[in-house]
């Protein structure tokens, strides 16, 4: 987690680094502080809470320099605190560091330096970077900067500076994203592209083990036996107004009205509206090619692992391929049975969540063929996969994920469908009808999102509530889970999903007069199933929201309200049925007065294990 930012250039380094991490607070907004070097000297300006906290210790004060480090931190070690937060230093003051990711041996280390005399100022792991660097510095900064990674093991985007060379940044990853920005008389660093991206456009991302020195007026690039590395530089072609709010009050808002867009592009290209197929370009399978393939792994996290659940329904329903769903941090520790005759699928909005790498990684040392579902494009999870199919989302600030999720429930049918048509287990007809259905999704969520006074409502009138259950059978059981989730992230509700015949096994105990529960009621085969778990609940005295389809005229005999959702197939429901739970999410938290894009402890990118 955590952002990291650079700037060497010949104007004032201060406004780009807290514009920078202002881009980058998805990442973490535990602390936030500075570097630059002032007159010569390292001049650190930090403290805990968001950046604004900084800003305001700046006031008046900002450092002059051309030449900076930033970051926003995201707490892994040391609780959040002044002493905590970066950039850290050695205890000269002279060499100082901004890290994103976790040094794993930072305690023998740590041990070693203290032997060695050394003071500690913070309960950091990255601090011993810092005393690493004055330790080892050899009078090159390159060179000590070698002998640091020989040294540490973990996970990291390292940048440092120091006052015996006051012309050069230098930083490095492993495991972390980390991206240069290059422009005219001046270069940028970054973990992510937003925060370069009002400055220049022409980049390229740092790949693990790589060291680049960044000058005012170059960058050079090396491995750490200094062979030098020549990187292809891109074009960002984002608009950045993408990132911004446009008028919403929060992103979370903008991204939940974005979704139909966001369908729409990600079926661009994919779904032919005409002759009702799918086609993937950039996989390009054939049915022999998928021959060999006798199971599926789908292995994600947080969202993206409920969409992974959406994923095995629709695989194992329309292509017959037995599917397992892993959460990736479990992934690789429960020695899965995977082999070359695996497809392992991992799904990754930012493409960088650190446990959905590992399984990627883990799944190809198994032979595994591999496919990465991400929002990223050139993220490791692209970069690393065998194939990738993007999600066409555009940029996802808030936390809490939604039209992410969407696009991925969306890449998951198309390739479902894709599939079951190659292997011939879908009939060109259904794969017609489904088709179909989704050509009508992108109008049928624009016409869900023109009105939601009645959400609005539910929201104010339940907000207050503590406990919130969930409930639904297959399909709708998958939705309820993300359903519990959002309204756990952003709310502070505690919340539930239960398969709705489970209920019964225990958790029903804790169903009381007034609690709120929310039951999913789209999915045909399990209807009247589904009903009798809702009446369950009804008899202890549940306030029950149902959400079924526009004409079904039943629901409201049993439920207290109905939110009604535009009729649609069943593999299409969860495309739909999730909006009114992202909404009343989101109107919850704010009846709550939380803070809706950044939820307390969370982190939009979660580059740690
Ligand atoms: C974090 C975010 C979630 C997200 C999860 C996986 O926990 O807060 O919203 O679903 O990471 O992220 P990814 O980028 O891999 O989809």
């Amino acid at each position: 987690m955590c952002g990291i930012v650079g700037y060497i250039g010949s104007k004032q380094a201060a406004p780009f680094l807290l514009d920078g991490m202002s881009k980058l607070e998805y990442r973490g907004y535990d602390s936030a502080g500075i570097a630059v070097l002032e007159k010569g000297q390292v001049r650190v300006e930090k403290c805990v809470g968001r950046l604004d906290a900084l800003r305001q210790k700046l006031e008046g004060n900002m450092p002059e320099s051309v030449i900076g480090i930033g970051h926003t931190r995201w707490a892994t070690h040391g609780r959040p605190s002044d002493r905590n937060s970066h950039p850290h230093t050695d205890s000269s003051g002279k060499f100082v560091v901004v890290h994103n990711g976790i040094i794993e041996n930072y305690l023998a280390l740590k041990e070693e330096l203290i032997a060695k005399g050394v003071e500690f100022s913070s309960d950091t792991d990255t601090e011993v970077v810092a005393h690493l660097m004055a330790d080892l510095f050899d009078g090159d900064m390159e060179s000590t900067v070698k002998k640091v990674l020989k040294v540490i093991k973990g996970s990291y985007s390292l940048v440092f500076m120091c006052e015996a060379e006051q012309d050069k940044i230098i930083c490095t990853k492993k495991d972390n994203p980390l991206v240069i920005g290059l422009g005219e008389g001046e270069n940028f660093i970054a973990s992510d592209i937003p925060a370069i991206i009002n400055h220049t456009r022409r980049t390229f991302i740092m790949s693990d083990g790589e060291i680049a020195t960044v000058t005012k007026d170059g960058v050079w690039v090396q491995d750490i036996e200094g062979t030098p590395i020549n990187k292809k530089v891109f074009e960002v072609n984002w608009n950045a107004e993408a990132a911004e709010k446009g008028g919403f009050e929060h992103f979370m808002l903008k991204e939940i009205y974005e979704q139909p867009k966001a369908m729409r592009d990600t079926m661009t290209g994919r779904v032919n509206a005409e002759e009702k197929t799918i086609t993937f370009p950039e996989l390009n399978w054939t049915s022999e090619e998928l021959q060999g393939i006798n199971k599926i792994f789908i292995v994600a996290c947080g969202t993206a692992y409920h969409a992974g659940i959406v994923g095995k329904y629709y695989l194992e329903q329309l292509a017959r391929v037995p599917v397992e769903v892993d959460i990736a941090s479990e992934f690789r520790y429960r020695s899965p049975l995977v082999d070359g005759n695996s497809l392992c699928i991992v799904i990754s909005q930012s493409g960088e969540t650190s446990d959905t790498l590992a399984a990627l990684r883990e799944s190809k040392r198994l032979g595994a063929r591999t496919l990465g579902v991400t929002n990223v494009v050139g993220s490791s999870v692209a970069r690393e996969a065998d194939q990738v199919i993007y999600t066409y989302a555009g940029p996802e600030i808030a936390v809490a994920s939604t039209k992410a999720y969407t696009t991925q429930l969306l890449a998951m049918l198309m390739l479902a469908i894709y599939v079951g048509r190659l292997r011939g287990t879908l009939a060109e007809e259904q794969a017609k009808e489904l088709v179909g259905g989704l050509a009508s999704i992108p109008e049928q969520i624009h016409k869900m999102l023109e009105d939601v006074d009645q959400i609005k409502v539910f929201a104010r009138e339940y907000g207050s509530c503590e406990d919130a259950f969930f409930l639904g059978r297959s399909l709708d059981y998958a939705v309820a889970l993300e359903g519990a989730l959002k309204l756990k992230e952003i709310s502070y509700i505690h919340a539930e999903a239960y398969a709705a015949g489970e209920l019964k096994h225990g958790t029903l105990a804790l169903i009381v007069s007034g609690v709120p529960v929310i039951v999913l009621a789209t999915q045909e085969d399990v209807y009247d199933k589904t009903v009798s778990n809702l009446q369950e609940v009804k008899a202890r005295e549940a306030v029950v929201i149902a959400i079924g389809f526009e004409g079904d005229t039943s629901l409201a005999k049993y439920a207290d309200h109905v939110i009604y959702i535009p009729k649609t197939g069943k593999y299409h429901a969860p495309l739909l049925a999730v909006l009114p739970l992202q909404l009343l999410s989101y109107y919850a938290a704010l009846t709550r007065g939380c803070d809706v894009d950044k939820p307390r402890n969370l982190a939009k990118s979660v580059t740690v294990e």
